[in-house]
């Protein structure tokens, strides 16, 4: 760690259901190597991903006598991942960010490509910094632990990395059997390598390259949001974010319905939903999606995917397509 981080002292940032189960361990070997480690832990969930929280951790920091040469480390899911990434790019205008990603979403996606920040009450990811890890340390060993519900939601995110960009790696997941562990060591190589390489293009999300990354998640941030981050996981409402994004596709790329279908069935097998329950508020969606990111001077930026295997960011889709995808789920 050393080679990485010639600094002393540090935050570990993890949160209420991470810190018993491997803070101790952090602790202990960082302070084996000579660092100085202070644990900050905070409520567990997407409720705490808000600036509230991170001007709270940032106090502490303060408190602590934490300074430019001290670092963060951040133990946790992609929540802790975008809270603590946060907070490094912003204290003392920026230090170095070591994460340590304990679910399967976030090895597979969010601790790679800087992308930090926080949610308002207006929507997801409102506020935020590219800042990169310094540091990614990737242990499969941690997700023995992970609730089941956690661990298949970690799945659209990776099924979102097949349908955008890898044909073959979609077939290989039509195969998944649970519980071999070199194939998911494969799997998770081959994500990382995906997700690298499309931010490697376009880090600032400037050019187009990255926002591929952004597939079904026009409508399944709506959908978190309209749940009040409670009803759904992140992983879930992409899963029905991506049913839509199909829907739509279909229409105005040409997606083959066979291959509709095979994306439904894949998010299917990993016990992802691909229906909105009866009684879910559907008109709150469309509140939500007001807010999105990706409706620049009112025009909507949709990513879209003609093939599974590829995918690309068009303006040609309307908010009318997606009242219909969204009606239909
Ligand atoms: N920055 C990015 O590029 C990026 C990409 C994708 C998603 N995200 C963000 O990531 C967040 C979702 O991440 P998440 O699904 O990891 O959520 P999370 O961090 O809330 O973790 C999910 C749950 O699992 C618990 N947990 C974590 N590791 C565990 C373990 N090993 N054993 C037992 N319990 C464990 C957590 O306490 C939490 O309750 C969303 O906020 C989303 O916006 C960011
Ligand atoms: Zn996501």
């Amino acid at each position: 760690m050393d080679k990485y981080l010639p600094r002393k002292t540090c935050a570990i940032i993890s949160d209420t259901n991470v810190a018993p189960l491997f803070a101790n361990r952090i602790e202990e070997s960082l302070a084996s190597a000579g660092f100085q480690p202070l644990l900050i832990t905070i409520p567990a969930g997407e409720k705490s991903k808000t600036l509230e929280q991170v001007g709270a951790v940032c106090d502490r920091m303060i408190a602590a006598g934490l300074d430019r040469q001290s670092f963060v480390v951040g133990l946790g899911g992609g929540v802790i991942g975008d809270i603590s990434g946060f907070v490094a790019a912003i204290y003392h205008r920026g230090i170095p960010h070591v994460q340590i990603p304990t679910t399967l979403l976030a090895i597979a996606d969010s601790s790679i490509g800087g992308k930090t920040g926080v949610n308002t009450c207006d929507g997801k990811n409102l506020l935020g910094a590219v800042h990169h890890p310094s540091l990614v340390i990737d242990d499969l060993d941690v997700l023995k632990t992970l609730p089941r519900r956690e661990f298949n939601q970690g799945f659209a995110e990776i099924i979102k990395h097949a349908v955008i960009a890898d044909a073959k790696m979609f077939r290989t997941l039509q195969g998944w059997e649970a519980g071999e562990a070199p194939a998911l060591q494969r799997l998770i190589r081959r994500n990382i390598e995906i997700k690298a390489k499309i931010v490697a293009k376009d880090e600032r999300d400037q050019t187009g390259d990255r926002a591929v990354l952004n597939f079904g998640h026009t409508v399944g941030h709506a959908i978190e949001r309209a749940g009040n981050y409670r009803k759904f996981l992140h992983g879930e409402a992409l899963s029905l974010g991506i049913i839509a994004a199909c829907a739509i596709s279909s229409k105005r790329a040409g997606l083959p319905s066979e291959q509709r279908n095979a994306i439904v069935s894949l998010l299917q097998r990993f016990e992802l939903p691909t229906r909105l329950p009866p009684t879910f508020p559907r008109e709150k969606i469309f509140d939500a999606l007001k807010f999105d990111k990706k409706f620049e001077d009112g025009k909507i930026r949709f990513v879209v995917t003609p093939r599974i295997g590829t995918a690309y960011l068009t303006n040609d889709v309307t908010l009318k397509d997606i009242r219909e995808a969204v009606d239909q789920l």
